[in-house]
């Protein structure tokens, strides 16, 4: 009776020191969250919803309904060129101001952003970007990368692929040939996708998927990654939600195929490697480059390429799709500039069927077209960085410790920067216009821009001309033109087309 009486006096006791440090911590938490704020609070801002959880019920419920974030961002212009966002201890940096935006993204010196970039390293704990070129922070891993991939991407070996563009966009023009005939509406971002990742596939893996003849779980293995990577940067506690339980399992499934399929091909290419067959120089060479050289990889070696292989095969596929259907969406919106480019298509090419590279370069109104659409429209929104020691941004002074994020999508639609920018004219990228004074990056900037620009407008440019030489085209009544933000920016509607064939060769 007495050694229960004890225990029990010891268990009571023992709770209630638990109990005290509980309170201990967290008014340790709420004293830090309070310093966070007194550090940070002098950098304009929305007001915040809570002490605790900052602006995260605003930036959640903009987000329901497919609501666009970067819309409440656009409205917190008001704020000023730099304003503040908090979430409970953190807080992050939002500027258009066109110097910091010069000064921080130019140098080397500003990692990424290490709450964003550290989570994409996995998914719901199954790996995912991991180390790769866009999530590296650390500088040298990054560069060492980078250097080994650049041949990959230099203008001589990019000509190169005019072969494949011409190739896979032809596929796709068979295939809208077949639509128009058979008169049946064409979802033009599905098609696209399928061009794009047919290209990507074969140009960088050297694998050929036909995807508009074949089945394949990669496009929405690819979909689902990417929105689930938004959820899980945007909403930290979604995981632990038992309600959510299967669809977490289904992006890390997704992710696992993305994973497996790499290892498939890297095993294959380097067998034949081993073999002494000659394998192309492309970007799957040069991922295995970029691990350990030794006879014997570590499993880390291992993936660390198949990190590279998932950031390739999501990077260089979806962004170019997406913008290739707002380009379509908006040609289909404004029948003049439709027939400009057409007229300029006409002209350049006539109704050769290889475009060549040089013929790349005189499309230059049709280059006017996709930055215009980079600009309503940047697919791959933005980018952030750490900024670790204090700085002054347009007046304001920052503490160092604060990562900074740069959105393409606010920029881009700023009177100051673009009058009457939801018009979609061309013409403001004319070669005689001045030039936007960074303030339009929808690739990003300095040393961390993105490493496809030009092989993503290349083949843009192949797919776009083919287009608009072979097919005039209209928008299906009534569909919207709405955004939807999947991790990257797409039309909501699919774009929806019917079409018919042009009279092309007798132009
Ligand atoms: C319209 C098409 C594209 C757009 C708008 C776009 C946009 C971007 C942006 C904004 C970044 C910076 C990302 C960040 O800082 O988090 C980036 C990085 C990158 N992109 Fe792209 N991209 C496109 C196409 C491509 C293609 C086709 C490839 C590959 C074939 C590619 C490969 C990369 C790589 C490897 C990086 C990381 C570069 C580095 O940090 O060194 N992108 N891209």
């Amino acid at each position: 009776m007495a050694l229960s009486s004890l225990l029990l006096s010891l268990a009571a006791r023992a709770l209630t020191f638990f109990f005290f440090l509980l309170v201990i911590a967290f008014l340790g938490y709420c004293l830090y969250i309070k310093y966070i704020h007194m550090k940070y609070d002098h950098i304009p801002g929305p007001p915040r919803d809570s002490f605790f959880f900052g602006h995260s019920p605003t930036m959640l419920k903009a987000m329901k309904n497919d609501g666009i974030i970067h819309d409440k961002f656009l409205e917190a212009e008001k704020y000023g060129p730099v304003y503040r966002i908090n979430m409970f201890h953190y807080v992050s940096l939002c500027t258009y101001c066109p110097e910091a935006t010069k000064e921080i993204l130019m140098s080397p010196k500003y990692l990424k952003e290490k709450f964003a970039y550290k989570r994409l390293f996995n998914l719901f704990g199954q790996r995912f970007f991991g180390n790769g070129l866009i999530t590296a922070r650390d500088h040298e891993q990054w560069y060492k990368q980078r250097r080994i991939m650049d041949p990959a991407f230099s203008s001589l070996y990019l000509r190169g692929l005019m072969g494949t563009f011409n190739e896979t966009a032809e596929k796709l023009m068979d295939k809208l040939a077949e639509l128009a005939d058979n008169k049946t509406e064409a979802n033009m971002l599905h098609l696209l996708n399928c061009v794009t990742l047919d290209v990507i596939s074969k140009v960088a893996f050297g694998v050929d998927l036909d995807l508009l003849k074949n089945s394949s779980p990669f496009p929405k293995a690819i979909e689902t990654c990417l929105k689930g990577m938004v959820t899980y940067v945007r909403d930290a506690f979604f995981e632990y939600n038992p309600k959510n339980r299967r669809y977490v399992n289904e992006v890390r499934e997704a992710c696992r195929l993305l994973r497996t399929t790499g290892a498939k091909w890297i095993s294959e290419r380097k067998a034949a490697m081993q073999n002494g067959d000659e394998v192309p120089k492309d970007i799957l060479t040069q991922i295995i480059k970029t691990a350990s050289q030794e006879e014997n990889m570590t499993e880390e070696d291992e993936e660390f390429m198949l990190d590279n292989f998932v950031t390739f095969f999501i990077a260089g596929q979806e962004t170019t799709a997406n913008q290739l259907s707002f380009c379509v969406m908006e040609l289909g919106r404004h029948p003049e500039i439709l027939e400009k480019a057409k007229k300029e298509v006409d002209d350049v090419i006539g109704m050769k069927c290889d475009i060549s590279y040089d013929d790349l370069g005189e499309l230059v109104y049709l280059s006017q077209v996709l930055k215009e659409t980079l600009r309503i429209y940047p697919t791959a929104v933005g980018t952030s960085r750490d900024v670790a020691e204090d700085m002054v941004i347009d007046g304001v002074h920052i503490p160092g410790g604060v990562g900074v994020f740069f959105n393409s999508y606010v920029s881009g639609r700023l009177e100051r920067f673009f009058k009457d920018p939801l018009r979609f004219d061309p013409d403001r990228f004319h070669p005689d216009a001045p030039k936007p004074y960074y303030c339009y990056y929808p690739f990003a900037l300095g040393p961390r821009s993105c490493l496809g620009q030009n092989f993503a407008q290349m083949e843009a440019k192949v797919v776009m001309a083919k287009l608009l030489q072979r097919f005039d085209f209209t928008l299906v009544p009534g569909q919207t033109f709405d955004i939807l933000d999947a991790g990257t920016l797409r039309p909501k509607s699919g774009v929806l087309c019917t079409l018919s064939h042009r009279d092309y060769k007798n132009k």
